[in-house]
């Protein structure tokens, strides 16, 4: 299904139901969490997974000042996918209190309050810079997003296979099901935007090929995105698959054939490691 504008995309998100729903959650099999064993190799991985998606707030806040944030379409997406990210943080968190790892009351605030100074400082800049570019960043922004939803949704794919814990992949499921979603709203404006400006092609190639980092790199510390890649996608077969699910997807975006700097990325890292 190709889309002609953003209302359309944002009209077929909206007909998407929620996986993770209260009586979802509230049916997993928490009791059973204890009773399969849970690889300890996993567990700051899924810390680390928790506290980027709770940290989507922070993200969404910024987002909301910038001339994309101020799309009428964009903003009702991101209204849903705020609460929709913020959820996979919390089941995350139970599913590991459940396992015996313990996480504290406060545990959302401190992931808050974690988040370094120089990565606000960061911030400001990159929110100073968009404004001034204007609308015609919003192609960089959803390139940007769809990149991160695609290869967030890889990293809770090999979770699943590699921790092979059944409580777990019945969460995972649900959860890839909401981050499929979102890369395909985020795929989708990307597209829209990218085809309809030259500028835009060539500064969301440039910027991504310049800056691209895995997700949660900047605002949480760098060793914990290394140890996640190097743990989900250790190996030449790790690195093909991120090629194969990731980068050959962007490769198809208006303006993006043969870039191969996320697989570039990755194999860098996992290589490191
Ligand atoms: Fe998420
Ligand atoms: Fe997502």
């Amino acid at each position: 299904m190709s889309f002609e504008t953003r209302k359309e995309v944002l009209d077929w998100y909206e007909r998407q139901p929620r996986a993770l729903t209260p009586e979802f959650i509230s049916n997993i099999a928490w009791d059973r969490v204890k009773k399969h064993e849970l690889d300890r190799r996993f567990v700051p991985i899924l810390i680390h997974m928790r506290d980027i998606e709770v940290l989507t707030d922070m993200y969404h806040q910024e987002m909301r000042r910038t001339p994309t944030g101020k799309d009428p379409h964009i903003s009702k997406f991101m209204e849903r996918w705020g609460v929709e990210e913020i959820t996979h943080g919390e089941v995350i968190n139970r599913f590991l209190n459940e396992a015996g790892v313990e996480t504290g009351e406060k545990w959302k605030a401190e992931v808050h309050r974690s988040v370094t100074l120089r990565y606000k400082a960061n911030q400001y800049l990159i929110g100073v810079l968009t404004n001034l570019i204007g609308d015609k960043f919003t192609a960089t922004h959803m390139t940007y997003g769809a990149i991160h939803e695609l290869s967030t949704g890889q990293a809770y794919r090999r979770m699943m296979k590699l921790a092979n814990h059944p409580v777990l992949t019945e969460i995972m499921k649900a959860i890839i099901r909401e981050e499929s979603a979102h890369a395909k709203f985020y795929s989708s404006v990307a597209r829209i935007e990218l085809k309809r400006s030259e500028f835009a092609r060539k500064t969301a190639r440039f910027i991504i090929n310049k800056f691209y980092k895995p997700v949660g790199q900047g605002s949480r510390p760098k060793k914990m995105t290394h140890y996640s890649i190097g743990t989900l996608f250790k190996g030449a077969e790790g690195v093909e698959w991120i090629d194969r699910t990731v980068t050959r997807r962007v490769q198809s975006f208006p303006g993006f054939d043969g870039l191969t700097k996320v697989t570039e990325t990755i194999d860098k890292i996992q290589a490191g490691y």
